[in-house]
């Protein structure tokens, strides 16, 4: 679920540049592969956008809200302090009842949620989750930084999780290096009523760059070794949608033709926890991913966080 404003680089140049800032289509695309992104209308929030995601999901697996017993919200960019954005999402649902929560695990937030949703229904927690993935990073990037304000859009993505005989997820891998905190972060809070602190987005590129494209192949690799499969076995490759030299590296490095490579950052822009259930969800309508095959779905953002979900769809 994508909102209706669409900016293009050029549009987004032009805002800049009257603002003394300075880029261009020709940079942005050249060191990223983003042409456009979304912006959510100010009166919308992270609740709004993941709840419709919400409501598609519900509608492709022929399922009601009421027969959810498990909702999570994977965001950074939460309508509150609290309550939680799946809580409000279970009400904008019409439905109560369900467990809700969100999860915080920043562009890595949906294999993060999609691993403690399969953990919670195999053990009996849980029988059927909406596992979402729902940003407003508009609201917290600095238009003043264009090393960063390019790079971000706004979306929801969301599937349906339930027990089944037939697999389903065959392997998960998560991890996280807090060493790392400073270089992908919102450093500011809420304190005594006022923010403390600077609350918008600042991120090292080159750092998380670096990380991204070593632990990205570590990760495909553990989830292939621990579902005993190999890499030809992947039919899509369905990374976080950051930047299209970081996808083609990782995709290359796993000796996969690019053609089995989902990109959307191209027109979504990086959308953090919504990236990867938006391309998934881009992927399945097109018709190019079918009932069967075999999904290699990736994270990594702020914390430093990664991980991997191997799953047959
Ligand atoms: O979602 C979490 C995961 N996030 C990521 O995976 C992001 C990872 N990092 C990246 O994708 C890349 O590092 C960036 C796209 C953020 C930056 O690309 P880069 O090739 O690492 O560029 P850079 O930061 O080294 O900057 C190169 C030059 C600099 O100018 P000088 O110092 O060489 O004169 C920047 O000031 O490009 C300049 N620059 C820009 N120029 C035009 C930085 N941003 C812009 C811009 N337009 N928007």
């Amino acid at each position: 679920m994508l909102p209706p404003r669409r900016v293009t680089n050029a549009e987004l140049a032009a805002e800049l540049a009257g603002r003394g800032i300075e880029t261009s289509d020709e940079w942005i695309v050249a060191r990223t592969g983003i042409h456009a992104r979304h912006f959510a209308a100010p009166d919308v929030c992270a609740s709004d956008l993941a709840a419709q995601a919400a409501r598609h999901a519900l509608e492709a697996a022929g399922r009601r809200a009421d027969e959810i017993d498990l909702i999570i919200v994977a965001t950074s960019t939460p309508d509150m302090v609290f309550p939680s954005t799946a809580c409000i999402v279970q009400q904008k649902l019409g439905v109560q009842g369900s467990a809700a929560f969100d999860l915080q695990a920043v562009c890595s937030g949906f294999v993060y949620g999609l691993t403690v949703a399969d953990s919670m229904i195999r053990s009996g927690a849980a029988t059927r989750a909406l596992v979402i993935g729902a940003e407003v990073f508009s609201r917290i990037l600095d238009f003043n930084d264009r090393g960063t304000c390019v790079l971000f859009g706004d979306g929801a993505g969301a599937v349906v999780l339930e027990a089944s005989e037939v697999p389903g997820i065959l392997a998960t891998d998560l991890h996280a290096d807090g060493r790392h905190v400073d270089i992908l972060c919102v450093p500011g809070t809420v304190s005594g009523g006022k923010v403390i602190g600077d609350p918008l987005l600042k991120m090292d590129g080159q750092a998380v760059f670096k990380l991204a494209v070593g632990v990205l192949e570590s990760a495909a690799r553990t989830v292939l070794a621990k579902a005993g499969r190999h890499d030809a076995d992947i039919d899509w490759l369905i990374p976080h949608q950051a930047n299209i030299r970081i996808m083609q590296g990782t995709a290359r490095k796993l000796k996969l033709p690019l053609e089995k490579l989902v990109v959307t950052v191209d027109e979504h822009g990086n959308t953090s926890a919504a990236s990867i259930p938006l391309a998934l969800d881009t992927a399945v309508r097109s018709g190019r991913i079918r009932a069967g095959d075999t999904l290699m779905l990736e994270g990594v953002g702020g914390g430093f966080t990664w991980g991997a979900v191997l799953l047959d769809f």
